[in-house]
């Protein structure tokens, strides 16, 4: 299974640290964000990455990472979004790299505490559909939720001035081909954006999603709080030598 990691977007919410630099650039302690989910890739066993950019800045990655040498990577693929156009459209950019094959999609500032290899695992063995992972949170109303019955997700809602849940949907997907084509039919939301959430509405009204509730502390860092926490959380990996 192929990895992409979605690291493109102006990073607007952490004004002014992002004035100069991409959001995935910045410290989570003592690593660039971007860092964390190419290693929880790595770690899932998924050797062949695609990183999504855009921005003024997206040469830098490049100067950062090279081939991926400090993560055992022997290459590493870069594409370029231009503007902000979503999650979903970011992805789309990926179609080429995909190559028909089930893919794992995560959010350049999603970080995370354990290894997602046993949810890969399973989804590799999943005929088709896609696979999300959620989690629960005190403030959903920042998130995509989910509204949940047993083992089924009803729905998605973006963002939720009400939520139905606190089961945030976090920025891990796994998507089989058809991802591709369902992101052609989307159009931009109210935020002027394609949305990662109407593709993921789209496999559960045919009934083709199923979801793991995520294993050890999640966070993004879209927000200097998320941010700040996420430094903190590894902080605390650090000290007690679990990375
Ligand atoms: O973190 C999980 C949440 O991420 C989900 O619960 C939401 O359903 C999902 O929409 C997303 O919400 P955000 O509003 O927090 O996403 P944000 O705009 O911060 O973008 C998250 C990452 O996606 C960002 O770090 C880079 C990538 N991205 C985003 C946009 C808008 C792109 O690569 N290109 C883009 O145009």
């Amino acid at each position: 299974m192929k990895g992409i990691i979605l690291a493109g977007g102006l990073g607007k919410r952490l004004e002014p640290l992002t004035r100069i630099t991409n959001k995935h650039l910045l410290p989570v302690y003592d690593r660039p964000i971007i860092y964390y989910p190419i290693q929880t890739l790595v770690d899932a066993g998924i050797k062949d990455i695609l990183i999504v950019t855009g921005g003024n800045h997206a040469g830098e990655f490049l100067r950062l990472l090279g081939n991926g040498e400090e993560f055992g990577l022997k290459h590493i693929n870069y594409t370029y979004q231009k503007g902000e156009g979503g999650i979903a459209e970011a992805l789309g950019l990926a179609k080429h790299f995909s190559d028909n094959d089930k893919i794992i999609v995560i959010l350049g500032d999603n970080i995370i505490e354990k290894s997602i290899r046993k949810y890969v695992d399973d989804f590799i063995k999943q005929p088709k559909g896609a696979k999300i992972l959620l989690k629960e949170v005190d403030d959903p109303k920042r998130f995509g939720v989910a509204e949940v019955k047993g083992n089924k997700i009803l729905s998605i809602v973006e963002k939720p001035k009400n939520p139905k849940s606190k089961y945030a949907v976090t920025g891990i997907y796994m998507f089989d081909a058809r991802v591709f084509d369902i992101i052609k039919t989307l159009k931009p939301s109210d935020r002027g954006e394609l949305e990662i959430t109407d593709v993921n509405n789209d496999y559960i009204s045919r009934g083709e999603m199923t979801f793991d509730v995520l294993d050890g502390w999640w966070s993004d860092c879209g927000t200097h709080e998320s941010l700040l926490n996420a430094s903190n959380l590894i902080k605390q990996l650090r000290v007690v030598g679990q990375v």
